[in-house]
């Protein structure tokens, strides 16, 4: 049923996919379908280019038939379409369950346009009941784990089941932190920002546009 969901708003948004556009695909389950609808959409004749917010992402990508771009060479891509972990009212999200936030704010802060896509369980009053991951340069972990405590955080190294310490695409850590509450997640945001160490977190705060959030089989559009 939720996997419905997820491919629900999946399709829903890849509708937003016109011919010629350079397109933003997102990581993890959710974003897993919409990649499934994409390539059937190409082999049915669109035409379309993408950039991948993960190494899975392009694997897969590539594995469906779809033309991946590198994305050293890109400024500006026209959609991105991804996941999130939870979505408030207004367009505001956290992501990064999967590890991927800091090339998915960058994909995203790129595109003309960001559509977020989840199911029902992702949606919430307030944001902050999941932690927020923030990616970190594995020498700066001690004194960016210090600086978390110091603005409230709860910080637990994520850690990858056999083999230690997470490690992401970029070969750093993700350090994933739990504040009791998130009155003020633009506060949170600018204080993670401004730590020395921090790559980048998984508030997104200001990217999304539109979210499509299915339900039992219906799909509600949430528009910032
Ligand atoms: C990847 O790091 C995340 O930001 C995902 O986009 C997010 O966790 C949503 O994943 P699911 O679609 O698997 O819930």
């Amino acid at each position: 049923m939720q996997d419905d969901d997820k491919r629900l708003a999946a399709t829903t948004a890849a509708a937003e996919i016109q011919p010629g556009m350079l397109v933003g695909l997102g990581t993890g389950s959710t974003a897993a379908f919409l990649i499934d609808h994409l390539a059937r959409r190409i082999r049915d004749g669109l035409s379309v280019t993408a950039v991948a917010t993960s190494d899975a992402t392009e694997r897969a990508a590539r594995a469906a038939g779809i033309i991946v771009l590198p994305f050293d060479d890109i400024d500006r891509i026209d959609l991105a379409i991804d996941g999130v972990d939870e979505i408030d009212g207004s367009c505001r999200a956290i992501k990064g369950a999967g590890g991927a936030m800091l090339r998915e704010k960058i994909v995203a802060a790129s595109a003309g346009r960001m559509i977020a896509i989840c199911d029902g369980s992702k949606s919430v009053a307030s944001l902050g009941a999941v932690p927020v991951p923030v990616e970190v340069l594995p020498l700066a972990r001690t004194f960016v784990a210090d600086l978390l405590c110091r603005i409230g955080a709860t910080p637990t190294l994520r850690q990858a089941s056999g083999v230690g310490a997470y490690r992401t695409d970029q070969d750093n850590l993700v350090i994933d932190c739990k504040f009791p509450d998130l009155p003020d997640p633009a506060a949170i945001a600018a204080q993670l920002s401004a730590i020395p160490g921090i790559l980048g977190h998984g508030l997104f705060l200001e990217e999304i546009d539109t979210a499509y959030i299915a339900h039992d089989g219906l799909v509600r559009r949430v528009d910032r």
